[in-house]
């Protein structure tokens, strides 16, 4: 099968569409024809050689895939070929075939195109477990979400407010804070200009927020621990500024707050399985009826996988960036 290879992982790495030999089937599994495939963040700092896939995994780029079912383990009832599935993976979505355990997979809403459904497992599902289930935010609540133009930031603002709680938002430009507030952001503050601590404060009448999904790390964090609201929850899922930071633990202490770290790649299976079914028992009405959905910035050909890379890192997107890989 065609996939897309990285030569020379490291800063200098490039990224070229070449044969991979196709994944062997493994019991529990179902094996999918790649019809598009998320880009994330994680991917240019995997071909940096500063995010190694978990043991077991693809060596591949790719945490997310759509497609359709042409192979299915033996005792997998829930899909068989034909079936049109969109794929949490721990790798290898920039490929034409993966091989991704059943309970990883969730159906494609039928008005959906795969462009659509590969632009969801990695970032709804994120936003599910660290905003609802590690940083317990309950209907009425109130979150901050730091990068409201990423993929990450366009699925948090819809989940929190299908959620019935209220989002705050950070993003670089004023266009981009006026497109969360299209999609459903509460507040949008343009961090270059304005102090999120201050708007998280004016938002919640002084109180401070329930929780945080940040990505920003060392650079925001004593911030974020002031615009916290006592019993607040910071949920750390990326180091974008760097991972060393000072901890102002008085602040820990008084505020009766909690720091939580937070990967989704390296869980085992059945956790993730765990996870996809409670995600859909909660939201799935919510995708079919399209009040969710993916917002999709741009789709390119899979052998376009370099140029991707250099739009997201410039931070030139709102929502997602696509990958197709040849039929
Ligand atoms: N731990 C996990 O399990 C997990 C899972 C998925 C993703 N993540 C992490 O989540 C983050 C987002 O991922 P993604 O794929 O959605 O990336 P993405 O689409 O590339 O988004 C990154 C965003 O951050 C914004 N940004 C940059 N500096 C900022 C700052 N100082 N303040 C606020 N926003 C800033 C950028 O846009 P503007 O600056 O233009 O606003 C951009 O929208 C990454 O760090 C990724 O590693 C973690």
């Amino acid at each position: 099968m065609q996939a897309i290879l990285v030569d020379q992982p490291g800063k200098d790495s490039t990224l070229r569409l070449g044969e991979a030999s196709s994944p062997p089937l493994q019991p529990g599994s179902i094996r999918l024809r790649v019809a598009a495939a998320g880009v994330n963040r994680a991917d240019l700092m995997q071909r940096a050689g500063l995010y190694p896939p978990p043991p077991g995994a693809s060596e591949l780029l790719g945490l997310e895939c759509a497609g359709e079912v042409i192979e299915v383990a033996e005792g997998v009832s829930a899909w068989r070929p034909g079936m049109r599935a969109m794929a949490l993976l721990a790798g290898g979505g920039y490929a034409q075939e993966v091989v991704v355990d059943a309970g990883s997979c969730m159906p494609i809403p039928e008005a959906w195109s795969f462009a659509e459904a590969a632009a969801v497992p990695e970032v709804f599902l994120t936003v599910f477990l660290n905003v609802f289930r590690l940083g317990g935010l309950e209907p009425g609540g109130t979150a901050l979400v730091h990068g409201g133009g990423s993929g990450i930031g366009t699925a948090a603002i819809q989940l929190i407010r299908a959620g019935g709680a209220r989002s705050i938002v950070t993003a670089g430009s004023d266009e981009k804070c006026g497109r969360c507030r299209e999609l459903g952001a509460d507040v949008a503050v343009q961090y270059r200009r304005e102090d999120f601590v201050a708007a998280a404060r004016e938002a919640t009448d002084g109180r401070g927020v329930d929780v945080i999904l940040d990505s920003i790390g060392a650079d925001y964090f004593e911030r974020n621990l002031q615009a916290l609201a006592v019993g607040g929850r910071l949920v750390l899922i990326g180091l974008m500024s760097g991972a060393k930071a000072e901890i102002p633990l008085g602040a820990l202490l008084v505020k009766r707050l909690q720091v939580i770290g937070s990967t989704l790649r390296a869980r085992p299976a059945p956790e993730k399985a765990e996870l996809v079914t409670a995600f859909l028992e909660r939201f799935g009405g919510d995708l079919q009826k399209g009040r969710l959905r993916p917002i999709v910035d741009r789709v390119l050909p899979l052998a376009e996988a370099d140029q991707a890379h250099r739009a997201m890192k410039a931070s030139e997107h709102f929502g997602k960036i696509i990958l197709e890989p040849p039929a």
